[in-house]
Formats: structure tokens, sequence, C-alpha cells
């Protein structure tokens, strides 16, 4: 079977960097858009201005755990759950090493050593890491006062499904928050399984509308923004996406 993207060297250091990297490392001489830097910070700090109780927090598809660091500001517990065993690793080493040194791409096979570090506000002690399939989890996980889902849900394989069984993680009253750039792609989730992007009897089908009919029953949508985000994927080549983020107070 074809090794997954998530779990290949270009995918550690494109997300340690991605998650940990200063403006310096991640924009060649200061050019580009700031406002789509800090996106894992930015994912993390979705739960602010709510009214909640800040005990558990969860990351689904944490990737190498920026928002989960985020998140341990706030909250006395965060658990951060990713599919690939490789950035799994690396968050953990994250929070037992503090900095690491990661090669970035600079031109071709060229590279560099930089290290990223955590920010200062993190709370390793309050975190916790594990391998785990969003698709399929344990009871035994419990309940959440905020679940964060960063740019999960256009991967899985059927999106609808693990929406559908969500609410037994979220304590009442509990906030979701949901980001996406509906990238959708067979690759990752079956045509049949896609939340938007295709025309249905005519009329485009489109993954806000669809989580809306999925999510009212259990939820309630407070509100719908645009999060930018920068992935960089050379030193003189970056990925500019705008998420949306969609955030939910179960009924
Ligand atoms: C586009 S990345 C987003 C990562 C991170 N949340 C962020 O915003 O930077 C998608 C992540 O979902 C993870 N993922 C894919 N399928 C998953 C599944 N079934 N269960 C848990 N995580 C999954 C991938 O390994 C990857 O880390």
């Amino acid at each position: 079977m074809e090794t997954s993207f998530y779990e290949t060297n270009k995918a550690v250091s494109e997300y340690l960097l991605f998650h940990y990297g200063t403006a310096e490392d991640l924009l060649l001489n200061g050019v580009g858009p700031k406002e789509a830097l800090d996106f894992p910070s930015r994912c993390g700090e979705l739960h602010k201005g709510l009214e909640l109780n800040r005990n558990r927090a969860l990351d689904l598809g944490c990737a190498v755990g920026g928002a989960v660091f985020a998140m341990s500001r706030e909250f006395s517990e965060v658990v951060g759950i990713d599919f690939s065993h490789a950035l799994i690793e690396s968050a953990q080493r994250m929070a037992n090493e503090k900095e690491v040194a990661i090669p970035i791409a600079v031109e071709g096979e060229l590279t560099r050593d930089i290290p990223v570090s955590l920010p200062n506000t993190a709370h390793p002690d309050r975190v916790q890491f594990e391998q785990g399939d969003a698709m399929n989890l344990k009871p035994e996980l419990g309940q959440f006062d905020f679940i964060l889902m960063a740019n999960l849900i256009d991967r899985l394989p059927d999106p609808a499904s693990c929406l559908s069984g969500i609410h037994n993680f979220v304590n009442d009253n509990g906030i979701m928050a949901i980001t996406s750039p509906y990238t959708w792609l067979e690759e990752y989730t079956p045509k049949e399984n896609w939340l938007g992007g295709y025309l249905r009897d005519g009329s485009p089908v489109r993954a806000h509308d669809t989580l809306i009919a999925l999510l009212d029953e259990r939820f309630e949508l407070l509100d719908s923004r645009n999060l930018p985000f920068l992935i960089r994927e050379h030193e003189r080549k970056n990925q500019y996406s705008i998420a949306q983020a969609t955030i939910w107070r179960k009924r």
C-alpha cells in the first residue's frame, strides 16, 4: 500500500514549520501574507470570548500539536489525536524536548536546518498525544468542553459519519470548532462522501450548508468566519488557503 503523505518526512518537516516556525522562517525576506501566519494558535483560540468551562479540550487531526499547545494555555487538560504515527511522534517530541532542529526545503534537494520551539506560554504538562482514528473514536476518551477539528474533514473517508457521532464527545453547552478549506479530493474522500463541491439535480451543494444540515439537531451554529493559512513548501513557494471556521455550541 502507498505510504500516506502524512507519514512522510516531507509532511513532518512542513507541519513542524507550519505549527512552530517564526515569520522569519516562513517568509522570504518578510514578503508574504502575514495574516496567514500562526494558524494553529488562531485555531486554538476559537473558543475565546465564549462562556465555557475550560477543563478538557480535544484536537482531532492535531498533526504536530501546535493548536494543542495553544489550547494548553487555557485548558487544564488537552488531548491531541492524529492518524499519522509520524506526526504524533513529532508532537510528543516537541512536548519532551521543547526545541528541535528540522530540515526545511530551500530549492530542489537543498535543505537547511532550523530550530523550532514551543512557545513560552505552552504547558506541555497538560497535554497528551495519541495516535488514533477520528472515524472510530473510543468512548473511553470521555467528553470535552471544546473540540477542534482543524482542516480534518476534507481528509476523512466519510466526514458525515465522523460528525454524526461527535456530540457524544462534547459536554452539554460545550463548543466545537471545525475549520476547513473544503479541498475535496478523491484521494482522501470518495466523491459520494464529499460534503460539497458538486451539483445535485443541477444545484450546487456547498459544505457550509451540508454542515448545518448534519449538525443542526445537536449543535447551534454560533459563527462562521474566514481563517487564512500558509504552508511553506520551499523558499519560493507557499500554499495560501482560506479555511472557513464554523463554531458550534452543543444544544
Ligand atoms: C490537513 S492536515 C491538518 C493538520 C492540523 N489540524 C492543522 O490544521 O495543521 C490533516 C490532518 O488530519 C490527520 N488525519 C487524517 N485522517 C485522520 C483520521 N482518520 N483520524 C485522525 N486524524 C486524521 C492527518 O494525519 C493530518 O495531520
